[in-house]
């Protein structure tokens, strides 16, 4: 079945689904799985947690994060991405009881306040522009229980040459200005302004990367 996709003003990546997990690795520099483990310790997750990945892609961190949950106990991950295509990847590739996947956008989240424990996000925030990096935080916020945490990993003001050398490329080969907000460093600042404690950065990854954890106040 097709999923059709959400009309968003985020630059969403259909036409990548069939061939993603092949190139993210090589965009991670053959990282990837000590970045997901950074931003998995981050989370801490916690056998009975409900949590949420924005920007899911195919899902990926999402499958890893369900093993550690129990469904036993409620643990479940709902991955959501603007992309029909990335969405039914996902399903197909890592679909299980307690690891779903829904077409959502994540400025508008179909989530009652308070559904989840946690909220993660890797590699989406530099996808979006300003008012849909401020709309979605505020969502994090709203469904994310008092005391709920939130971790997200994305291109920050670069600290090193060849940081500054790839955010740079990226934002002009791409045509995307999204990225230059990133460049600026806003997230941090957006985080505080829709709620979340002033945010700790856990890691940083090839000059370009942060990993921000922070919580919504209980
Ligand atoms: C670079 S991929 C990151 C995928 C995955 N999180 C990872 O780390 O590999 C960014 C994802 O954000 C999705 N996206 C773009 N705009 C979106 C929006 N407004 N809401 C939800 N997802 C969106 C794209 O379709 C794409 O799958």
């Amino acid at each position: 079945m097709t999923i059709p996709s959400i009309p968003t003003k985020g630059r969403t990546l259909d036409y990548a689904a069939p061939v993603y997990d092949l190139l993210e690795p090589l965009c991670l520099l053959n990282k990837q799985a000590a970045y997901d483990q950074t931003l998995i310790q981050a989370l801490a997750p916690q056998p009975g947690d409900m949590i949420l990945d924005l920007g899911c892609g195919t899902g990926l961190l999402c499958q890893k994060i369900s093993a550690l949950l129990d469904p036993a106990q409620g643990g479940c991950i709902t991955g959501i991405d603007a992309a029909g295509a990335m969405i039914e990847a996902a399903r197909e590739k890592r679909g299980a009881p307690n690891c779903r996947f829904e077409a959502m956008a994540a400025e508008q989240l179909a989530f009652e306040d308070g559904s989840f424990d946690a909220v993660i996000s890797s590699l989406f925030y530099h996808h979006v522009p300003l008012e849909l990096k401020q709309q979605s935080l505020h969502e994090a916020f709203r469904v994310l229980k008092p005391g709920g945490r939130l971790v997200i990993a994305d291109m920050d003001k670069p600290t090193t040459l060849l940081g500054a050398l790839v955010s740079h490329a990226s934002r002009w080969l791409f045509m995307q200005p999204q990225i230059a907000e990133n460049i600026r460093g806003v997230l941090p600042e957006l985080m505080v302004e829709a709620g979340f404690l002033p945010p700790q950065r856990a890691a940083h990854f090839f000059g370009y990367i942060s990993v921000f954890t922070t919580i919504k106040p209980a």
